[in-house]
C-alpha cells in the first residue's frame, strides 16, 4: 500500500550548488533559498560546514544562514563533518543538522579524509553535542548501492553503518546513491535488508539521476514504506568527491510524480518551476527536468 502523504527535502542550496563549478553570489543563493521558502517545501538544506578549501562553493554558509528570510514551518538545515563544523553552525542558528559518511571506504576517505572506522568517534562527537544543544540530527549514509572507487556494496556493509549511526541517535538516515547507479531491484534488496532492523520512518532516499533510475527507484521505495525524498530543484547536484556523480533527481519531477499518484506533498509545482528557472539564470547553464523542458516549451 503506498503512502498518502510524502516529505520532500530540497537539497539544492547544498547537493546542487557544492557541484557547480563557479561559485554563486551570497545575494543570490540567499534569494533562491527565500523563493524555495514560498514554495511549501518543508525542509531546505541550505548549505555546508565544511571545509572551505575542499568545497569553495559553499565556503558562505554563515553568511547565507545569517540572510535568509526565515518561514514559520520550513526547517533550514545544513551538514556538519565535524566540531569545527558544528561550532560554525551554532554560530548562525540552524534549525537542524546532518551528519555524513559512506558505506564503502573508497568515497568515504576521498570525501571527509577518513577511513570509516575513524569516521564514527568524530560524527558521534557531533551528534552528541548537537543534541546537548537540542539540535537534531540527521544521518547521511552515501554510496548505498555502488562507490566510484569501490564498486558493488553489499546491503549488509551498509547495515553496518546504518547501525552506527541509528546507535548514535540520528532522528533519520538518507540512503544516498551517490553516482546514480543504481535500479528497483537492487534498492528492493537493501531496504528488504534494512527494514529486517529498523521501521521505514528511520530512513529517506537520496537517489541522483545519473542513469535516468530515481523516478523508478523512488516508486520501489514508496512500496516498501518510505515516506521521505531527498531532491534538489532543477536536477543540480553531485559530490565533487565522487566523479561522474551527477545531479539529484528533480524536485520538480518528483513532486509531479507523487502528486500525480495522488501522494500529498504540499509543495506548490509553479512556485517550485518559477524559483528552478531563477537559479537557472544565476548559474547560466540550462537545468535539466522533464518539468522544466515542459515548462520552456509552453
Ligand atoms: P581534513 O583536512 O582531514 O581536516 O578534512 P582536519 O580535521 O585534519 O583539519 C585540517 C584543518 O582544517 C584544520 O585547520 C581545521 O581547523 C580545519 P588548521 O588547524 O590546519 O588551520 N577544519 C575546518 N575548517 C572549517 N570548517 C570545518 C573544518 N574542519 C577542519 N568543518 C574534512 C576533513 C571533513 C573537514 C574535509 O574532508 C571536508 O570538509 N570534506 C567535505 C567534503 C564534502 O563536503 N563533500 C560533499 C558533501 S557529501 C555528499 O555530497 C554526499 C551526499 O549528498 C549524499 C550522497 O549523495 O550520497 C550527502
Ligand atoms: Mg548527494
Amino acid at each position: 500500500k503506498l503512502p498518502t502523504k510524502v516529505t520532500i527535502k530540497e537539497v539544492g542550496p547544498r547537493d546542487g550548488l557544492q557541484n557547480e563549478p563557479n561559485f554563486i553570489e551570497t545575494k543570490e543563493k540567499v534569494d533562491w533559498i527565500n523563493r524555495l521558502s514560498k514554495t511549501g517545501l518543508s525542509y531546505i538544506e541550505v548549505s555546508s560546514f565544511v571545509h572551505p578549501k575542499w568545497i569553495p562553493q559553499l565556503a558562505d554558509s554563515e553568511e547565507v544562514l545569517k540572510s535568509i528570510k526565515r518561514e514559520a514551518g520550513v526547517t533550514y538545515a545544513a551538514l556538519v563533518p565535524n566540531i569545527r563544523g558544528l561550532e560554525r553552525a551554532f554560530n548562525c542558528h540552524v534549525d537542524e543538522i546532518s551528519v555524513f559518511m559512506s558505506a564503502s571506504e573508497g568515497h568515504n576517505k576521498s570525501n571527509i579524509n577518513k577511513s570509516i572506522d575513524e569516521t564514527f568517534p568524530v560524527l558521534k562527537e557531533v551528534v552528541d553535542e548537537a543534541k546537548k544543544a537540542d539540535l537534531k540530527v540527521r544521518g547521511y549514509v552515501s554510496t548505498v548501492i555502488a562507490c566510484p572507487y569501490d564498486g558493488p556494496v553489499a546491503p549488509e556493509q551498509v547495515l553496518k553503518v546504518v547501525d552506527r549511526l541509528a546507535e548514535m541517535g540520528v532522528y533519520e538516515i538518507s540512503l544516498g546513491d551517490t553516482i546514480g547507479v543504481g535500479v528497483p531491484t537492487q534498492v528492493e534488496s537493501l531496504l528488504e535488508t534494512l527494514l529486517k532492523h529498523f521501521p521505514p520512518q528511520l530512513f529517506a532516499m537520496h537517489f541522483h539521476d545519473t542513469r535516468g533510475t530515481a523516478l523508478a527507484n523512488v516508486v520501489k521505495s514508496l512500496e516498501m514504506g518510505i515516506t521521505t525524498f531527498d531532491s534538489s530543484t532543477g536536477g543540480l547536484g553531485g559530490c565533487p568527491y565522487a566523479k561522474g556523480a551527477s545531479g539529484n533527481v528533480a524536485t520538480e519531477d518528483l513532486n509531479y510524480l507523487l502528486t500525480a499518484m495522488n501522494i500529498e506533498t504540499g509543495v506548490n509545482p509553479e512556485a517550485l518551476i518559477d524559483s528552478a528557472f531563477f537559479i537557472e539564470e544565476k548559474i547560466g547553464k540550462k537545468l535539466i527536468s522533464k518539468q522544466l523542458e515542459i515548462a520552456r516549451n509552453e
